[in-house]
């Protein structure tokens, strides 16, 4: 009984693979920061709240999303790119919090990339059928500079691709607390998420967070 007792409240292990020279899946690895993430999102769409942006062709992105830091990844009529002014509030993004900065450069050089330094963080909320296509992340100033993904909340299916649209695409469950470093040889790699299946996770509800940590 009282084995069953400690089971629930022991925090999952943090493990970390390799999965080739430039991508690390390093699970759980922001678990126990998590409550701090979620608080720190909360007064952040204070300032910038989750909107649905639309592409160039007038398609709205059924991922909704909002940044923090020196720059913002936007979308509209004209196009990808990124801007230091939010378009819905006319105002700055509101500043990258020391928690969500310290955690994407220790989860950068646990993977090998000793000097990240993110300008960007985006900040994609999925809710059951939203997906995101295989892109590569490719707007950004340089691609000396990985990009860390954090998960939380409810399962995703990742899409990992190569450097090619027909590549071979693996599929990664991610789960809450997880994080996946690309870069390097594998910066250019194609990446996407499945469709998301209903869920509920009790610090988002039943939805998915990503806050992926960019350079630029
Ligand atoms: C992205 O590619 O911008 C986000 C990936 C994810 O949500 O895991
Ligand atoms: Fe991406």
């Amino acid at each position: 009984m009282i084995g069953d007792l400690f089971d629930t409240i022991e925090e999952p292990e943090v493990n970390i693979v390799k999965l080739s020279d430039g991508t690390t899946i390093l699970h759980k690895y922001a678990y126990r920061d998590s409550a701090d993430l979620m608080q720190e999102l909360s007064k952040l769409l204070k300032i910038s709240p989750f909107r649905n942006m639309v592409t160039a062709g007038g398609h709205i992105i059924n991922v909704a999303m909002t940044n923090c830091g020196n720059l913002g990844w936007v979308s509209d009529r004209q196009g990808y790119r990124y801007s230091p002014i939010d378009p819905l509030t006319g105002t700055h993004w509101p500043k990258m919090p020391l928690a969500y900065k310290n955690l994407a450069i220790l989860a950068a050089q646990q993977s090998g990339f000793k000097d990240f330094a993110p300008t960007v963080c985006l900040i994609n909320k999925y809710l059951p059928g939203s997906k995101l296509s295989l892109h590569q992340d490719k707007n950004e100033s340089t691609f000396n500079a990985p990009i860390v993904s954090v998960s939380l909340g409810i399962l995703a299916s990742f899409l990992l691709g190569g450097q090619s649209r027909s590549d071979k695409v693996s599929r990664i469950a991610l789960t809450h607390g997880d994080v996946m470093v690309w870069g390097g040889p594998d910066r250019l790699r194609y990446h996407g998420v499945a469709p998301i299946k209903d869920g509920y996770h009790p610090q988002t509800g039943e939805c998915r967070i990503n806050l992926t940590f960019r350079q630029t």
